[in-house]
């Protein structure tokens, strides 16, 4: 029977709060926000929402009155953010304190979707209690968003994930969406060799916040990764020769303009997280690169 919990996603026409939100809304009250790309879900509601609008957000909080509130409004992309400042700030920091703050009165779990790009990437596989040092802007704001969240919100997650991989919504589009119409229009692709990730399907990522949803621990910073750790260059190769298309329209590139104390010509980034926390806590079993290309290939097949 469908739980009469209801369920606000601040940035759900994005590709994470798009498939939140479907996978939600048979079990939920699901309210989805967007911005400027309308979003139409059957059996969700769509919300108009500017997280720097405070008397609005305080209106939809009200009306909505959520029992969990999940945050995923912004980019994710490390070059936007660098030439985007004060809108990664509003974002990843200020739209997370706007919202908190204005839903503790009603305490909501507060599920806080936060990266990898709060390390330095020096080291790799990072667990949740090492230190945070962010070189980038889109880091150093999740820290601030982190922070506040941790201050401030009385019943809490913070899920720091790697990349996430999977079909986009359209509108949105994906690392993959951007892969699949190169490839198949033969274009040349471009990606980063000095990053790596611990890529994870979004599919399995959306099971584990359902579970956070309904349980999970309280007041915690969770890391959520798969077990192949590559970079997004090696990433689109290996997802050509699983699908059937050329590796060989995938060329390397550096990525955008980073702190400058941290710029060594040589130096790869291991922003790789280690997600044995919430594997001993709650038995979630993180999956290999070509499990969760099993899974890409299962979601071929269903309607998004
Ligand atoms: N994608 C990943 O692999 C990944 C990994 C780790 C963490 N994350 C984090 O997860 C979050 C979502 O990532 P994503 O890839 O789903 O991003 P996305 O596809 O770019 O979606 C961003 C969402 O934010 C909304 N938004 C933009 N400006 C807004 C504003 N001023 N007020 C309210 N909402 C606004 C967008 O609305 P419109 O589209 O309607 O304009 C959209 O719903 C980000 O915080 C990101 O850092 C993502």
């Amino acid at each position: 029977m469908p739980s009469t919990k209801a369920v606000l996603i601040i940035g759900g026409s994005g590709f994470i709060g798009s498939h939140l939100a479907l996978r939600l809304r048979d079990g939920y009250k699901v309210f989805a926000t967007y911005f400027s790309n309308p979003l139409r879900i059957r059996g969700v509601t769509g919300i108009p929402l500017d997280v720097s609008n405070r008397n609005w957000v305080k209106r939809i909080v009200y009306s909505s009155k959520p029992d969990v509130v999940i945050y995923c409004a912004g980019n994710n992309s490390l070059e936007w953010a660098e030439y985007n400042a004060r809108d990664t700030e509003r974002l990843h920091t200020g739209g997370p304190a706007t919202v908190s703050t204005i839903s503790d009165i009603l305490q909501p779990k507060f599920i806080y979707l936060s990266n990898a790009y709060v390390f330095d990437g020096n080291k790799g596989n990072y667990k949740e209690g090492d230190t945070v040092l962010p070189s980038s802007i889109l880091g150093k704001t999740k820290v601030g968003g982190e922070n506040f969240i941790r201050g401030k919100a009385f019943n809490h997650i913070i899920v720091r994930t790697s990349l996430l991989f999977g079909r986009g919504n359209g509108i949105n589009t994906s690392l993959i969406d951007d892969l699949r119409m190169k490839f198949e229009t033969g274009q040349r692709i471009e990606l980063a060799t000095d990053e790596l990730h611990s890529f994870a399907p979004i599919s399995a990522f959306t099971d584990f916040i359902v579970r956070l949803v309904d349980s999970g621990p309280r007041n915690k910073t969770v890391h959520y990764g798969g077990l192949t750790k590559l970079t997004p260059c090696e990433f689109a190769r290996a997802f050509a020769t699983r699908f059937g298309y050329d590796p060989a329209l995938v060329f390397e590139k550096k990525t955008g303009p980073r702190d400058e104390s941290m710029l060594v010509e040589t130096q790869t980034f291991d922003y790789s997280l280690n997600s044995s926390f919430i594997v001993e806590t709650l038995k979630v079993q993180p999956l290999l690169l070509e499990e969760g290309f099993d899974l890409f290939e299962k979601s071929l097949v269903t309607r998004l």
